[in-house]
């Protein structure tokens, strides 16, 4: 019975270090573990630590956990993250009790039962059910054996867990045989983070329950809330929200040497992070709804769409990768033109070359997704070329030229990597995760910056797990608000930040105004003005020779086609290894006002909605969204009601009548040469109406992109929000670095262009003097 495979053995590095320990609180007892439930087996490990001794040893023990299918047969940890001379714990069920067992191997052979740990199960919590094997204890003399131990006040440490599909020989004897586990992964973990009182641990130490972090108590309202448990350790750096903007951020300041915390309000998404969320036909597999690029246009459909802000109206990404984890994931490397004085920049940010390059070497774009390398369900590329073959356009790669922008069209390019979601996610996560330097907490949700006058101390969170919520900066350290174009714009109204009216709404509110600073101390900002966002409008088609993938309405549930679902979990490849565009095009449009605008296009197979009393065939149906974008002038302006939801307030679409007719210039020309396609009809509109009927009659709630920008402009002095450095006017340590600071839209899809904004950023608050 030999183990095939030391844990020893591999180094903590890329995939292999795939999910971060988070807290959470066991049903059955109310012990607020923290750990992982991982991805592939769905098996739950956790541990909850005493108090951090102040002076002299640490306690050696802990409170553990095992929560597993039952058709695991067994799991077990090695907290050091290594199988050679480390104390090893496994469990498994046996006619509805836990048997456990310690070992200890110095080779890769089956580890000998090791004494010395006192392992007692806690019987609150512990039970096998028909579904299920739970099992709760408290491990004395756990933390150190021969050879070896744990640092209980790591940030950074790096367990391991295994399982198996395969019983050990005798279930009955702790000291059985068994093969070795079929699978195991490690994750980080930030041990000093999962302490608790000592009053806190010594009741459940001793079989009793409740009283933990986010257990809801019986005590009267008047008494304080549950009692923070951890620590909050001063850093240098606090980056608020994990999307495009905060992963880069954060990952530049940490590769530079600084301790940054990152803050997320939302849970894990991708596999990598620790989703689970996934459809039927995936399950056994650790791909989840985020990972498979061709579940993208679910997003909208889905009855449980948790990844949403709930308190945002319109649609953002709540989860790790923000936008990034739940967007089309379009991505162009931005031109010159995006990062123009023209386009809004100071000029100190039109060198932006190096940093997209920067981007590009940790990121690369790719317009051939599926892993084979192959193009799947192309028709609609090869249909709307001909369309804009006969207007002049060329077919090009679109990222090996970003400077070339018209009358050229191209394969839809994407930041998908190994046929699956990636983003900063995958790529810049990665890297800081492993760093001892940083910590990622995610459902920490940032109510606002505290601050004395222009001096920010740190963040209000609604973390209760440490004392007042408050997460510290040290002396000279800086908070960073990545939370997008309506989460930043929030938490800075929510700071005393930005137009007097929004400041009021937040003094009303009976949690936020108690934590405004006074009055005096207000900073009047034009927070939530100027933003934009490409005003989009829709034509519907049908071709003979296009699939439309029925609409993509079944690739959850009950989900594609089974080989089409079969080759995507053999080797990522396939239709579902790509969302659902398949062409973008571009083009200069002249406007009546002399400004002249761009249009993108984007071509894909199915329609969301259509008009048209005139009989089809839905299968040949297909869609070209067409964006108006560089040389907009419509803004609008973003803020809060009452309830403190974020929302637009004048929506920023075709508000200047230039860019109207603009736009419905470039929709005419689009369909101009459609006789050159044969058997190509236009469904919506019909050919009952027109193009500028059509238009007119255009609900303008469904012309949104989510692509907004700008509520926190960068610009000069009393115009803008944040100036050259990022940094907010009037303030000496707070900086918004995501979408919200782009002062016009780009060409195309703003991911990009953000994530090239964040690594410039990254760069000049490095440089900028008076910080850590
Ligand atoms: C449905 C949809 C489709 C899109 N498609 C594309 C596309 O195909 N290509 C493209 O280029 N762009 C696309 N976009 C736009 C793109 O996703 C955004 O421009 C981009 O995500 C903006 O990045 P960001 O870092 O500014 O903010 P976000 O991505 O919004 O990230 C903000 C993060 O901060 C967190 N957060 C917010 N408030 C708080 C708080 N108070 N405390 C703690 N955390 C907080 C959020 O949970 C989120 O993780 C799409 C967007 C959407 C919504
Ligand atoms: C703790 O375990 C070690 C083995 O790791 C053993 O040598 C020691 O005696 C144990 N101590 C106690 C107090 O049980
Ligand atoms: C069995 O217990 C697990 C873990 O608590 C729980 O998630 C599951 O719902 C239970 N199953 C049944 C059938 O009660
Ligand atoms: C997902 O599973 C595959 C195959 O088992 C493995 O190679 C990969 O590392 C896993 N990814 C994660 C994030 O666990
Ligand atoms: C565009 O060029 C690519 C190869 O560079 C080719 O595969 C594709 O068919 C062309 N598209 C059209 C519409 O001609
Ligand atoms: C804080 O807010 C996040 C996001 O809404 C939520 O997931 C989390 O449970 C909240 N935490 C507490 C302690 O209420
Ligand atoms: C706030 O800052 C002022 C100086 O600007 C300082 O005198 C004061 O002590 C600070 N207050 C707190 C509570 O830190
Ligand atoms: C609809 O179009 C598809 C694809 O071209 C074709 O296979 C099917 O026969 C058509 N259905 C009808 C009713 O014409
Ligand atoms: C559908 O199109 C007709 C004109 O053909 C128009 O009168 C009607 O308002 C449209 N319906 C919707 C929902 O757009
Ligand atoms: C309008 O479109 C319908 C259906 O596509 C077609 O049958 C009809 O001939 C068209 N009428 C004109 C005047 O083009
Ligand atoms: C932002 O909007 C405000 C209010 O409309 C305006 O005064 C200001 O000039 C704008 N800032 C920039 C940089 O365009």
């Amino acid at each position: 019975m030999l183990l095939r495979l030391a844990l020893g053995v591999l180094p903590f590095v890329g995939s292999a270090l795939a999910q971060a320990a988070a807290q959470f609180t066991d049903p059955d007892n109310g012990i607020t573990f923290w750990g992982i439930t991982d991805a592939a087996h769905q098996v739950t490990y956790g541990y909850v630590f005493p108090p951090l001794a102040t002076s002299g040893a640490q306690s050696t023990e802990y409170i553990g956990t095992i929560v597993s299918p039952i058709d695991n047969k067994w799991s077990g940890y090695a907290l050091s993250g290594s199988m050679i001379s480390s104390l090893l714990v496994a469990a498994w069920p046996n006619n509805g009790k836990i048997v456990f067992t310690t070992r200890y191997a110095t080779t890769n052979v089956l580890p000998d039962v090791y004494t010395g740990p006192v392992i007692t199960t806690l019987s609150t919590g512990t039970y096998v059910n028909s579904t299920h094997w739970k099992w709760v204890f408290r491990c004395q003399n756990c933390t150190t054996w021969t050879g070896g131990s744990i640092d209980v006040n790591s940030q950074s440490s790096v367990p391991a867990w295994c399982s198996s599909t395969i019983a050990v020989d005798n279930p009955a004897d702790p000291g059985t045989s068994m093969v070795q586990h079929t699978d195991f992964g490690f994750y980080f973990f930030p041990f000093a983070e999962a302490h608790v009182t000592a009053s806190v641990y010594n009741n459940w130490a001793s079989g009793g329950t409740g009283g933990g972090t986010t257990v809801s108590t019986t005590k009267s309202s008047t008494t304080t809330s549950a009692q923070p448990t951890g620590t909050a350790t001063p850093v240098d750096y606090i980056v608020v929200g994990s999307g495009p903007g905060g992963i880069i951020t954060a990952d530049r300041l940490s590769q530079a040497g600084k301790s940054v915390l990152l803050l997320e309000r939302g849970g894990p998404s991708t596999a990598q992070t620790g989703g689970t969320y996934q459809p039927a036909w995936l399950k056994g597999t650790n791909f989840t709804k985020f990972d498979v690029p061709g579940l993208f246009e679910s997003m909208f459909t889905d009855s449980n769409e948790f990844w949403w802000c709930k308190d945002i109206t319109v649609f953002a990404g709540c989860l790790v990768g923000g936008g990034g984890a739940v967007n089309g994931a379009l991505y162009w490397l931005p031109a010159d033109q995006d990062f123009s004085t023209s386009a809004g920049w100071p000029q100190e940010w039109t060198n932006h070359q190096p940093y997209t390059a920067a981007l590009k070497a940790r990121l690369p774009p790719t317009d051939a997704p599926s892993t084979d390398g192959k193009r799947y369900l192309e028709q609609v590329s090869d249909v709307v070329g001909q369309l804009l073959n006969p207007q002049g356009f060329r077919n090009v790669t679109i990222n090996n030229s970003p400077n070339d922008k018209d009358h050229i069209y191209g394969y839809s390019a994407y930041d998908f990597l190994k046929g699956k979601r990636a983003g900063p996610v995958a790529t810049y996560l990665q890297t800081s995760l492993p760093r001892k330097n940083f910590q990622l907490k995610l459902n920490t949700y940032v109510w606002n910056v505290i601050r004395n006058g222009s001096t920010i101390t740190g963040v209000q969170t609604n973390d209760t797990g440490v004392p007042g919520g408050i997460y510290p900066l040290k002396p000279g350290g800086r908070v960073i608000l990545s939370a997008g174009t309506f989460g930043s714009a929030r938490i800075l109204f929510r700071s005393g930040i930005g137009p007097t009216d929004m400041i009021n709404l937040v003094k009303g509110d009976p949690v936020a105004g108690p934590l405004l600073p006074p009055q005096s101390q207000w900073i009047n900002l034009p927070v939530g003005y100027n933003v934009s966002d490409n005003p989009s409008i829709n034509l519907v088609f049908t071709h003979p020779s296009v699939n439309n993938y029925d609409n993509w309405a079944n690739v959850m549930t009950p989900g594609p086609p089974a080989a089409d679902a079969s080759q995507y979990i053999a080797s990522q490849s396939g239709i579902m290894a790509q969302a659902s565009p398949r062409l973008n095009f571009w083009q200069a449009l002249g406007a009546t006002d002399g400004v002249t605008r761009w249009l993108q296009g984007t071509a894909r197979p199915g329609a969301a909605s259509w008009n048209t009393t005139y009989a089809f065939n839905q299968t040949q149906m297909f869609t070209i969204t067409a964006y108006l974008s560089t040389g907009i002038k419509s803004r609008g302006r973003i803020g809060i009601n009452a309830a403190l939801n974020a929302l637009p307030l004048v929506n920023p679409w075709l508000v200047d009548p230039a860019d109207k007719s603009s736009l419905v210039a470039g929709l005419k020309s689009i369909v101009s040469s459609m006789p050159a396609v044969p058997n190509m009809v236009m469904i919506t509109p019909d050919n009952k109406t027109t193009i500028d009927a059509y238009v007119n009659a255009y609900d303008p709630s469904t012309m949104n992109s989510n692509h907004w920008v700008g509520s926190n402009i960068i610009g000069p002095a009393g115009k803008a929000v944040v100036d050259v450095n990022t940094k907010v006017y009037n303030t000496n340590n707070l900086f918004v670095v995501d979408a919200s600071i782009v002062p016009t839209l780009p060409f195309g899809n703003p991911h990009g262009l953000v994530m090239s904004v964040a690594e410039q950023a990254a760069a000049k608050i490095l440089a900028l003097a008076g910080g850590n």
